[in-house]
């Protein structure tokens, strides 16, 4: 079995599990200074874009592409090259299809479809002058594109919105929902999808401080909420969707009118992922894998599914005891440490709550 992998940053995630599986590795990236590119067993530094990964599996003769990539922007050209490699070649590529990164990488798009498919979002108009706004204070203005709450200001009076208009001239203009945030993960592929634990990801606050900032906790434990309907939502939305591999949904609950609102998807690898395996023992990463070799398959994810209790904590830089090998799995350990030097976070998950906080304590 020969995979190419496309970008390298998240690479370390699944070097150790590529080898237990004794896949020969191939890697495409853009800059030569990246991180991991020591890992696969080999790499090719390519133009951006697609055309390189492209030739590169055509003359290696791979046997799949997965694309590891944690950002919108390359996502489209990804599709394209997903539908062209597939039909012309017959090499599986384990990504999302055009239509479903179209419908999910702007913001506006997935208002619609929401609409559409009949799934319940927070209240919106496109705003292309700030008179034009109908909805009552505060309101979130957002772009159709960005990520990381990138242009996403909460806006509490007129002023503020004829600020934001000094930079952007059009805007999602949405109610603000005042609640708790969820994220979960649908693992899809070849029409079949589950959809793992939901995740708790802080309550909603007027700053619109972003969840990458807030402490998380798996499963989601929200008093009111039924964790089987945020799962069946997600479900039915990536069902939808009609693609392949990952699928993160944020979604919001109101606590004072008893309503879960769907927010965005993102149909590539995402931060949720850390918390997702801590607290079910499934990684959708790895899954991308088996999805390339063709074990992918309902009863091998129920056939995985633990249940733990796990936390993440953002904590800059981590000063405790290391971890076993493999570092980045919790196959041996009860923590994982991920995220950049300065902008470190740390998963931990345990047996019962009492054990969590011990662990907690322990680490941090
Ligand atoms: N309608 C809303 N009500 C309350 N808070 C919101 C709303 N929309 C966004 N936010 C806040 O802004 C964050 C980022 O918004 P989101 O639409 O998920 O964009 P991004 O792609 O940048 O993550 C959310 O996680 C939440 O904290
Ligand atoms: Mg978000």
């Amino acid at each position: 079995m020969k995979i190419l992998f496309i970008g390298s940053r998240l690479y370390d995630d699944i070097d150790y599990y590529v080898r237990e599986k004794g896949i020969e590795s191939i890697l495409t990236e853009s800059n030569e200074d990246a991180i991991n590119l020591d890992l696969p067993d080999q790499v090719f530094i390519v133009p951006r874009g697609m055309d390189g990964p492209k030739q590169i599996a055509i003359t290696h003769d791979v046997d799949a592409i997965i694309p590891l990539i944690g950002i919108d922007p390359p996502l489209i050209q990804v599709a394209r090259m997903k539908e062209e490699i597939e039909s012309e070649y017959g090499i599986p590529v384990i990504a999302s299809n055009v239509r479903a990164v179209e419908l999910t990488s702007n913001k506006i798009n997935t208002k619609s479809f929401y609409k559409e498919i009949g799934v319940v979002t927070p209240e919106y108009q496109i705003l292309n002058a700030p008179d034009e706004l109908a909805l009552e204070f505060p309101v979130v203005l957002k772009q159709g594109e960005g990520q990381g709450g990138k242009d996403i200001k909460i806006a509490h009076n007129m002023e503020d919105v004829t600020q934001y208009f000094e930079e952007f001239d059009q805007a999602l203009c949405e109610e603000f929902i005042e609640g708790s945030e969820i994220s979960i993960e649908v693992i899809g592929f070849n029409g079949e999808y589950v959809a793992l634990p939901p995740i708790y990801k802080g309550e909603t606050t007027l700053e619109g401080t972003h969840p990458l900032n807030k402490v998380k906790l798996g499963p989601c434990l929200v008093d009111g909420l039924d964790n089987n309907l945020v799962q069946e939502t997600a479900y039915n939305v990536a069902r939808k969707l009609d693609s392949d591999g990952i699928f993160e949904m944020d979604f919001m609950y109101s606590h004072k009118r008893d309503q879960l609102y769907a927010i965005e998807v993102n149909t590539r690898p995402n931060g949720t992922r850390y918390l997702t395996t801590a607290t079910c023992g499934v990684n959708s990463l790895c899954e991308l894998v088996n999805m390339a070799c063709g074990e992918f398959s309902l009863k091998s994810i129920f056939d995985k599914l633990e249940y733990y209790y796990s936390t993440e904590i953002p904590i800059g830089n981590y000063e405790g005891p290391e971890a076993s090998e493999p570092k980045k799995s919790f196959d041996n350990n009860n923590f994982v440490v991920h995220g950049p030097a300065g902008y470190q976070r740390i998963t931990i998950r345990a047996k019962s709550k009492k054990e969590l906080e011990n662990l907690i304590n322990e680490l941090t």
